[in-house]
């Protein structure tokens, strides 16, 4: 179990986001006795946690024994062999666990954990369409219930949606729901000499959708050859000025590798906590912003799941839907093996 001085030492680089994310040794200490019994119930009950790369870091460096971004995490849900998943995230990933994974119990320490992509679009909305686009792929990016993936063909991620709509044998797809992402897979495919038809759902995230290519410029001028860094959610005036696209995971990966010292992150702050814990070394520019619903995780809640999960915090997902919507992410596995 991590003790109160290794826990000061991963949290106490960290400044962004809110004071929250300020910590002191007694902080840490003060975590110690909630984190212990997470960890002995873990034990009692033979369960695994795993912790987005969004989610709070006293989170993600105490309890977490995976972390990642929504690929991995569903990668590690689907090979686990515990009785119990914690999925401190989301509701839409902890319902991707329990498609995965339906034998297990899976718990959702934030069942009002909300997304503005998951939330934005139904299983009626696609229903109707598929009428309108019969010839049509659908896609589904991983943001979504798990009702509107059983109507949906493929699901991709933020890692692999690139790869995976140009593979896709038909040049007629329907991506859903997050339109910037997907005018940023129409640009990308036209980089690469491929023109399909691609149809877009108008939804958005409500917190990469607010970063604008000016704060890009202004911290160009601000810091010499600093590396910017952006989600593909991000409109695409964003995306065109930035040295590298990725989800979450790929960008730490990234910056691991990059030779360059200077580092500017258009994605929720969570990440940038993550990046200035590990990379004590390197410069994190300008300013982040939080994500409400995966800022919403406590170690309580954790806690309180745990011990005695009520009704909303145990994934149920009704067996026809789980069985369709297990196609369809698992036709992203099979694209990505
Ligand atoms: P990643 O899969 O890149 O971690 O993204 C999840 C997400 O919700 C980004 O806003
Ligand atoms: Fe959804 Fe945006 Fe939050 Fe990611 S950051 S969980 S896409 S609302």
């Amino acid at each position: 179990m991590v003790t109160a001085e290794k826990l000061y030492e991963k949290l106490k680089d960290i400044q962004v986001g809110n004071p929250v994310c300020r910590f002191t040794r007694e902080n840490c200490e003060l975590l110690l006795p909630t984190i212990q019994r997470i960890e002995d119930l873990k034990r009692e009950k033979n369960a695994i946690i795993l912790v987005h790369n969004y989610v709070a870091p006293q989170i993600y460096y105490s309890v977490a024994d995976f972390t990642g971004d929504s690929y991995g995490l569903s990668k590690k849900a689907k090979e686990s062999n515990a009785d119990v998943i914690v999925f401190s995230a989301v509701r839409f990933m902890a319902e991707t666990a329990k498609i995965l994974n339906p034998g297990k119990m899976v718990l959702d320490p934030n069942p009002n954990g909300g997304c503005s992509l998951a939330d934005g679009i139904t299983a009626n909305d696609v229903i109707k369409l598929r009428k309108e686009f019969p010839d049509h792929t659908f896609v589904c990016y991983i943001n979504t219930t798990a009702e509107v993936k059983a109507q949906c063909d493929v699901c991709v991620t933020s890692s692999n949606v690139y790869g995976i709509i140009e593979k896709i044998p038909n040049d007629k797809i329907y991506f859903l729901p997050d339109r910037l992402m997907g005018e940023n897979v129409i640009a990308h495919l036209k980089t690469r000499g491929v023109y399909k038809d691609i149809q877009l759902w108008d939804g958005t995230c409500y917190v990469h959708e607010e970063y604008q290519p000016e704060s890009i410029d202004q911290v160009r001028n601000n810091f010499e050859d600093v590396e910017i860094l952006v989600h593909p959610e991000c409109n695409s005036s964003v995306v065109d000025k930035a040295d590298y696209v990725g989800s979450t995971s790929q960008m730490l990966d990234h910056v691991r590798e990059s030779k360059r010292d200077t580092f500017f992150l258009l994605t929720e702050c969570g990440l940038t906590g993550v990046l200035q814990s590990e990379f004590p070394e390197k410069t994190f520019a300008g300013s982040c912003t939080l994500c409400k619903y995966m800022k919403s995780n406590s170690l309580e809640d954790i806690l309180n799941v745990l011990e005695n999960p009520g009704p909303n915090s145990i994934v149920e997902i009704n067996p026809e839907t789980q069985k369709r919507a297990l196609q369809c992410v698992d036709r992203m596995f099979e694209y990505t093996s």
